[in-house]
């Protein structure tokens, strides 16, 4: 017997504005082949001006507030994961706890670049294993159009914006795989990775937002390297196997390295949530966005061993094994 932190809501929510390939190669030197073969990517959204983290993050969170069908109000706690806040303080999950009307609980920001859910989810388990709260909202939003250099095509062609999120809530279980809820899961940073993926800018080195900086290939190495040991090692102190997966839903960054991580896993595509030809990579909001959408369009069913895994800045790493 014990706690489990089972998700009782999920939602989405993406900006009206759509932007295709065929579009970006008007104003960048690309064309929609390269961007398709490259990445998959088709389409990405982009936050209209003055639309901001906290206004994608506050509609993701009324749909999945809807969905499972309860209060804000009763909700103890809101962890927001976006690398692209609003502003530099206060969190964006205050600002989404006082839209939301609430007036209790707590909320704050994790930043953990495209691993951000997978860290908040994690930590939103910790909260509610510990008793530190018994329903935590978590949320990824980003606006990452804002922070891209549209002179570096080998950048701006691969991000969008957009938002999602998750109502976990204590329920007692028995303590074996057979629970619904988070089944375990695994977090990883190496520091000494910053320089390959970062942001030239920021309050206290230069008091300007800067722009993304990438080197696309050691990002793939690293990403194939640990994207799969992540899932397996999470899905082993769950006392499952690959064979037991349902559905991996991969931070949706690259079309390559969601397949050759299945690939290693073992898993088949047709067992892979794929949204990132739709919405580009969305940094922390790409898996709940993933989730949302795999629910929403029937894939992911009640009872399912879903596993997620996700890798970005830092570098951060991990994932989390759930029974939906
Ligand atoms: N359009 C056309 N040509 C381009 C473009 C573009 N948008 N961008 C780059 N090119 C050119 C390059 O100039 C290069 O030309 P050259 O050979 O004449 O010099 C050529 O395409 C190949 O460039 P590469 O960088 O070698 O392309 P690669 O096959 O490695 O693909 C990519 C690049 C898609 C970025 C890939 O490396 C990748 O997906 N990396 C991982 C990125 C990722 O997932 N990052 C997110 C992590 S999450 C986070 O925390 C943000």
């Amino acid at each position: 017997m014990g706690k489990r932190a089972v998700v009782i809501g999920v939602g989405h929510y993406l900006p009206e504005r759509i932007v295709t390939n065929t579009e970006l190669e008007k104003t960048v030197d690309t064309t929609d082949e390269w961007i398709r073969t490259r990445s998959g990517i088709e389409q990405r959204h982009f936050a209209a001006e003055g639309e901001k983290t906290s206004d994608l993050a506050t509609h993701a969170a009324e749909a999945a507030i809807a969905r499972a069908g309860i209060d804000a109000g009763s909700i103890d706690a809101i962890i927001v994961a976006t690398s692209t806040p609003d502003l530099t303080f206060p969190s964006v999950a205050t600002m989404v706890q006082a839209r939301l009307g609430m007036t209790k609980g707590y909320a704050f920001d994790v930043q953990a670049v495209c691993a951000g859910f997978v860290f908040a989810l994690a930590n939103a388990n910790a909260l509610i294993l510990s008793e530190q709260a018994n329903r935590v909202l978590v949320i990824g939003a980003e606006t990452f159009s804002r922070i891209m250099d549209w002179s570096d095509r080998s950048t701006c062609v691969l991000f969008g914006d957009g938002a999602g999120a998750v109502i976990l809530e204590a329920r007692e279980g028995a303590g074996t795989s057979a629970d619904r809820g988070i089944l375990a899961t695994d977090l990883n940073s190496d520091g000494r990775h910053k320089d390959i993926l970062y942001v030239d800018g920021g309050v206290s080195a230069s008091q300007t937002t800067g722009y993304l900086r990438m080197e696309g290939k050691e990002v793939f190495r690293h990403a194939i390297e640990k994207l799969a040991q992540t899932a397996e090692t999470a899905l082993e102190k769950a006392g499952l196997g690959t064979g037991d997966v349902t559905w991996v839903v991969p931070h949706q960054a690259n079309l390559r390295i969601i397949a050759s991580t299945a690939r290693k896993m073992g898993v088949g595509m047709d067992r892979v949530v794929v949204t990132v030809q739709e919405h580009g990579n969305t940094s922390a909001a790409s898996i709940p966005l993933a989730l949302s959408v795999g629910v929403a369009n029937g894939q992911i069913t009640e009872g399912d061993i879903v596993v997620t895994e996700a890798i970005g800045g830092g570098l951060a790493w991990g994932s989390v094994v759930l029974r939906w």
